[in-house]
Parts: C-alpha cells; sequence; structure tokens
C-alpha cells in the first residue's frame, strides 16, 4: 500500500492504472476509520481492481469552527487498518494541496437535495462536500465510487452531482453500519460519555418505532405523518436527547410524503451532549 501526499504524484499513478486498464474504486474519507468506512472498502475491493481511499478533513464541509478543530485525526491507525484491507493508494493530501488560496473559489452547489434537512441546520455544508467531492473525483479519476447510506443526504447530493455534472463515475450506496445495540457507526460517538453511550442507541429505537407507526398509517395517512414526526421527537427529548428533526420523506427527493407516496425514508438529527447524531431507515409502504 503506498501513502500519497502529493497529488502530481497521485495523478501519475492513476493515469498509469487507467493506461493498464484497472478499474479504480474510490472511497471519499475524513480518516478516524471505523467498521463503517470498512465496509465501503470492502465493497470497493469487490468492484474494482484498485483502491484508492482518500483521507482528508475538509474545512469547507464544516459549519462549526469547534467541530473542525476537535475533528479526531488517527492517521497512523488508519494506515494500519486500510493495509490490512488491501488497500492500494491513501490518498491523504493537505489543506493546501486542495485549498491553495485558502478559500473555496469556485463551488459546486446542488440545488433543492441540498436544502433541505442537514443543509438547513448546517449552511454550506453540502456546498463544502459537493466541492470537495468533485475535486477528489477530478484527482482520482475513479470509475466507482462508494459512500455510506448512514449519511443519506449525502448520497443523494453526490448522486445528483454526477448527473448534473456528467461525472462518468458508478456511485455506489452500502448500508449503514451500526454496533450491536443499533448506533450507526460514526466519529462522532467517540464524544459520548459513557452514560451517553447507554442511552443512544436510542435513537435507532426510535426510527424502527416510527416505521411500526408509518405502517399502521399507510401511505394513505401521510396527512398524519407530522403528529408523528412530533411525537417521535418528544421521545427521544424524554430520553436525554437534544432532538433537531426527525422526517419522514420521500427517498428520491427528500420532500414531505404526498398521499400514496410509498418509498420513504425517516431522516434524525439529534444532539447528544457533545455529540451531534444523525441516523435514517428507509420504509417501503405497500
Ligand atoms: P466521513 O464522515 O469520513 O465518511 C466517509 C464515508 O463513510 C461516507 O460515505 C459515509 O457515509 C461513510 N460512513 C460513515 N459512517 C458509516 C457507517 N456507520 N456505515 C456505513 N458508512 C458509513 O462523509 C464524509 O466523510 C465526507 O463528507 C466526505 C464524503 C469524505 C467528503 O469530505
Amino acid at each position: 500500500m503506498k501513502v500519497i501526499n502529493q497529488i502530481s504524484e497521485l495523478q501519475a499513478q492513476v493515469k498509469a492504472w487507467h493506461r493498464q486498464g484497472e478499474v479504480v474504486a474510490f472511497v471519499p474519507t475524513m480518516g478516524n476509520l471505523h467498521g463503517g468506512h470498512f465496509a465501503l472498502v470492502d465493497r470497493a475491493r469487490e468492484m474494482g481492481t484498485k483502491v484508492i481511499v482518500s483521507i482528508f478533513v475538509n474545512p469547507a464541509q464544516f459549519d462549526r469552527k469547534e467541530d473542525l478543530v476537535a475533528y479526531p485525526i488517527t492517521m497512523d491507525a488508519d494506515c494500519e487498518a486500510l493495509e490490512k484491507l488491501q488497500t492500494d493508494v491513501v490518498f491523504a493530501p493537505t489543506a493546501a494541496d486542495i485549498y491553495p488560496t485558502g478559500a473555496l473559489r469556485t463551488k459546486v452547489e446542488v440545488p433543492g437535495i441540498s436544502d433541505v434537512l442537514e443543509g438547513e441546520k448546517r449552511t454550506g455544508h453540502f456546498i463544502g462536500v459537493a466541492t470537495v467531492v468533485s475535486k477528489l473525483f477530478n484527482l482520482v479519476q475513479p470509475d466507482i465510487a462508494i459512500f455510506g447510506e448512514k449519511d443519506f443526504q449525502q448520497l443523494l447530493v453526490i448522486r445528483q452531482m454526477v448527473i448534473d455534472l456528467n461525472m462518468n463515475i458508478q456511485i455506489e450506496g452500502v448500508d449503514a453500519v451500526r454496533d450491536e445495540d443499533g448506533l450507526a457507526k460514526s466519529s462522532r460517538n467517540g464524544y459520548l460519555t459513557a452514560a451517553e453511550r447507554e442511552i443512544a442507541p436510542v435513537l435507532q429505537q426510535t426510527l424502527q418505532d416510527t416505521i411500526s407507526h408509518l405502517k399502521v398509517l399507510g401511505a394513505a395517512g401521510a396527512a398524519s405523518y407530522q403528529d408523528l414526526q412530533q411525537e417521535m421527537m418528544a421521545k427521544l427529548d424524554a430520553a436525554g436527547f437534544r432532538s433537531e428533526y426527525l422526517e419522514v420523506r420521500r427517498n428520491t427527493d427528500l420532500q414531505p410524503p404526498d398521499e400514496g407516496d410509498k418509498g420513504l425514508v425517516i431522516l434524525v438529527s439529534a444532539w447528544l451532549g457533545k455529540a451531534r447524531l444523525i441516523d435514517n431507515v428507509q420504509v417501503l409502504l405497500n
């Protein structure tokens, strides 16, 4: 496994691979890798003949400076794990390589899908994500890129961007990887105290509860989803969370469902102590 920091070295490597007909599968990350990231790397290994993982904590997508400053950096452990997963290249550029002027200049904005939920709560977040991912796509020139459904809205933003900008890259989504008690793995889980970690699975349990209620209401009951959302947020707050949103949305465009819409996703964001946790589950009503 090669760890490449220089853009020019990465470009030379990728060019050589494409000349040899290799299929390049790419997993962008911000490091501090866990089982969720590893599932993406495994999928990349299955789908490509060469696997590139990027590790870059992207300042442009952090709406809160404290979050960026506190973001855990574990480069040595990350590289050790990636080597075991038969990664071919780890691309770890510096912020100065990616943003030479120190600021975002040309920006990629994916309107509509970026404007709701996370986009509403985190101003500019998806511009930061879409811009860095398109820069990374230009640098890595992957045939396939793998993203987690844990960040469902991010996956939809990337899919839309690839369509809108005619990027010739296959986008692959991978199910959220969870701890045994249902908590989705996340770098932010490290901010939880032991007592908060005990409460954390209530987030996923509440989503499962919401599914049960949705199944009773059915696609014809869309007018009642608002009340259900309120009830479930109150439940989270009673358990010790500070809920930001719990929303039943269409799984295609993340808009509120109309009566009869069956392909749904429930997305939640809630603070628990110092950690802002997000999760989602998809539901297909019949
Ligand atoms: P990061 O949070 O490091 O996540 C990198 C990838 O891992 C994303 O596609 C994310 O959805 C996926 N992932 C995280 N936790 C997961 C879990 N529990 N199960 C499955 N997949 C999981 O997302 C980012 O970085 C950044 O926004 C990035 C795309 C790298 C752009 O900077």
